[in-house]
């Protein structure tokens, strides 16, 4: 298994463009099976999570050829089932139901079950497809979709899922009727996949609202889109930038999409500034804590920067409290940031920091994407040196990593 070998304390000087978002990309191809024509996705970032979502696709029959940045994706459905490893392996092959569903009319998955972050159920998109007339038995690990009598409805989500969301939009841009969201996910993931299925001729309106509303068309046609910034990417190097101190710019990110996360640099110290598609930091001493960070569903402080929130907290002058609010084990870079010398409680879903001078390098290992992100800020910022297993997992959302840090200025080889 790969790892990261990091020697701390460099400052970190420079500007990168930021990668096209994984969380944008992955819905935007289960977008491009609702059309046999052929679909350009621009600006699609170089990922396992991507590689593994291209090939789902093709075991559904789908062509799907990438060149650089750009991936095309097109040709037909020859299969309604979802194969059981790739499902297991990638948790966002749920969108697919929609997709395939609306296509075939017919759908089998395999229950994609929990991960690394907590139990991770679908019954809110179950539930969806349910009131939309759709037909699901549940046997053997195996969801079974028949959609021959769907009809578009109103639709209510106890809990703005993401996910959800996306999945509800795919299925119903093409069924007979009107159906609405209400309590929708706002994540500007959600905004985007809307622009791409309207591009496709889909009529649907309010993403980024709580209520959205998709009137259903007979069928949709090829379109070329370009994914939208990586705003979790980008807020990880923001972070990155503040514990090490320096003055980064990431190129290509929306500072509209980070407001949650700008305002508590801002308040600890860094020098923020913005244009349209810029966002500049200098940190130039310690950071100030981060009294209470709780996080929320968008537009509220991100699930997936909780963890390097962690890391930048360890080495902050006070106390901060941080709590994670989304999933139910989001916690597990925590005993491997207290190896490095933090000092912090967790209780429940609340995490008590109190900010050390600076970390101590240790070996640790990746439990998970964002978290393994955390445990390279936090040897980054480490005295000495800090080996991090298990880098797998940082390398599913998170492109070029290393090589974009070591042009930062930062002592880090990938062996
Ligand atoms: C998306 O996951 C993202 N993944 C996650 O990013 C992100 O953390 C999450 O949204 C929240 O912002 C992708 O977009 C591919 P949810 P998703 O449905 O759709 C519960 C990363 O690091 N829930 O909004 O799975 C669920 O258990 C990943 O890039 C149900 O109870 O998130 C969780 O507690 C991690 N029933 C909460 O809702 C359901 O049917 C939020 O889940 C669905 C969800």
């Amino acid at each position: 298994m790969a790892k990261y070998i990091i020697n701390g304390g460099s400052a970190l000087n420079g500007q990168f463009f930021v990668q096209g978002a994984k969380n944008a990309v992955l819905p935007l191809f289960a977008g491009a099976l609702l059309t046999e024509e052929e679909d350009v996705i621009q600006n699609c970032p170089d990922l396992l999570d991507v590689d593994n979502m291209a090939r789902i696709l093709r075991s559904l029959g789908a062509d799907v050829e990438r060149h650089g940045n750009s991936v095309k994706i097109g040709g037909t459905l020859s299969s309604h089932e979802i194969p059981y490893g790739l499902a297991k392996e990638l948790r966002s092959s749920i969108f697919l139901l929609g997709s395939v569903l609306a296509r075939l009319k017919k759908a089998k998955v395999a229950y994609p079950g929990g991960c690394d972050i907590g139990l991770r159920p679908i019954n809110i998109h179950l539930d969806a497809f349910r009131e939309l007339g759709v037909k699901i038995e549940e046997y053997y690990g195996y969801i079974y979709c028949d959609a021959t009598a769907m009809q578009g409805a109103p639709i209510n989500f106890d809990y703005p899922s993401v996910g959800a969301t996306e999945n509800v939009m795919l299925l119903a841009a093409t069924a007979r009727g009107l159906t609405t969201i209400s309590n929708a996910a706002r994540e500007p993931e959600i905004e985007g996949l809307q622009d791409y299925l309207n591009l496709m001729g889909a009529k649907i309106t309010g993403a980024g609202t709580p209520f959205i509303t998709i009137e259903g068309v007979d069928s949709l046609h090829g379109a070329e889109y370009t994914t939208i910034p990586d705003r979790i990417v980008a807020g990880t190097y923001l972070m990155a930038g503040a514990i090490c101190g320096g003055e980064i710019e990431v190129l290509g990110a929306k500072p509209s999409h980070l407001h949650a996360l700008l305002s508590k640099l801002s308040k600890s110290g860094c020098k923020i500034k913005v244009n349209n598609d810029n966002i500049y930091l200098r940190s130039d001493k310690r950071i100030m804590p981060f009294d209470r960070v709780e996080t929320q569903p968008y537009p509220g402080f991100p699930t997936d920067l909780q963890a390097p929130l962690c890391a930048l907290a360890s080495v902050a002058n006070g106390n901060s409290m941080i709590i994670e609010n989304i999933f139910e084990t989001r916690f597990k870079h925590i005993p491997e940031l207290i190896k490095m010398g933090a000092q912090i409680i967790v209780s429940g879903s609340v995490a008590c920091i109190r900010g050390v001078e600076q970390l101590r390098g240790a070996e640790i290992t990746a439990m998970d994407l964002r978290g393994g992100a955390a445990l390279v800020l936090a040897g980054l910022n480490a005295k000495g040196t800090t080996i991090v297993n298990d880098v797998h997992h940082v390398e599913r959302g998170y492109q070029n990593f290393e090589a974009t840090l070591c042009s930062l200025g930062a002592d880090i080889v990938k062996v």
